[in-house]
């Protein structure tokens, strides 16, 4: 599912393309944010997330974020996944990811993404030849096309969360057994569903409501449909539940009772917390 690329947009969405110092291309929301800057790495623990329903969650749908997210899921068992983010970028950092694992080393894909954090310059960054052969025409256009703009460097780099990295091992394990070609939905949360045809094991919503939190409720009965009877959605929140956040779950508890539960798992080693709703009806 794909709208057309035009750099042209996405070129204006970003200030300062001649600034050296990555970070500065915060997109602001009144922002176009359909190109908007990708993470090249989670800045959650997908182990975490991706562990609470590991080898039942099939069928998943999840944003696609760093990439990292549709990797985990896989990892943890899952053979369906479709992905949707609002930025283009997210798919494209997916598409690097996935076309790197295959043709480089371990060592080679950290440096990989360190350099793309840092460097505008994303086709030229060492080793980039061998992942540019190996990604979809489309992607591959547009990272050309959009040389010099900093369109990996969202959040901090990936030296940041050395936790949150694939292991060696991990890596490995998808070496061996790639993930399958994935549908990216270029969609934000609320419109998602209009793009949907299945039902899904779980949907992955990780970190979105911190930002919009007046879409928590009509997000989540949009996706009620999509999601099968004892399935889950997960908003996974990376900090402590803000108060205007704790208000929409508390509300989408009670207006959801007839058809869902929603309750809060808490990792034990971060600290970090998931909204877990899970359909009964
Ligand atoms: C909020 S960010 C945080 C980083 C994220 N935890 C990760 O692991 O990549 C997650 C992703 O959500 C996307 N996003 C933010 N708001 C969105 C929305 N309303 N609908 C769809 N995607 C959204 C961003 O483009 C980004 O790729």
């Amino acid at each position: 599912m794909l709208k057309k690329i035009d750099t042209k947009v996405a070129k204006q969405a970003y200030t300062n393309a001649s600034d050296k110092i990555a970070g500065m291309y915060v997109s602001h929301p009144d922002n176009s944010l359909a190109y908007s800057h990708a993470y090249v790495i989670s800045n959650e623990n997908l182990r975490f997330t991706t562990g609470l329903t590991r080898n039942m969650a099939k069928k998943v749908l999840t944003i696609t974020g760093s990439g990292d997210q549709a990797l985990f899921y896989s990892l943890a068992g899952a053979t369906h996944i479709d992905t949707f983010d609002v930025t283009y970028c997210a798919q494209a950092i997916f598409n690097i990811k996935t076309g790197a694992i295959s043709k480089l080393t371990y060592e080679e894909y950290s440096a990989l993404l360190s350099n793309l954090y840092k460097n505008p310059h994303s086709a030229r960054v060492e080793n980039m030849d061998k992942v540019m052969q190996n990604i979809p025409t489309q992607t591959k256009q547009f990272i050309q096309e959009m040389d010099n703009y900093y369109i990996f460097a969202n959040g901090l780099s990936p030296e940041s969360y050395p936790n949150n990295m694939l292991t060696k091992a991990e890596f490995e394990t998808l070496q061996h057994s790639p993930i399958q070609p994935i549908k990216f939905i270029w969609s934000d949360a609320m419109h998602v569903h209009e793009h949907l045809t299945i039902e899904y094991d779980v949907i992955n919503l990780s970190n979105i409501f911190e930002w919009v939190p007046e879409s928590t409720i009509p997000t989540l009965e949009s996706l009620r449909p999509h999601v099968r009877i004892g399935g889950y959605i997960i908003a996974h929140t990376s900090s402590i539940l803000a108060p205007k956040n704790a208000q929409q779950f508390k509300m989408a508890q009670e207006k959801f009772k007839d058809w869902a539960t929603l309750g809060i798992a808490r990792d034990k080693n971060s600290d970090e917390i998931a909204v877990v709703l899970q359909r009964t009806k």
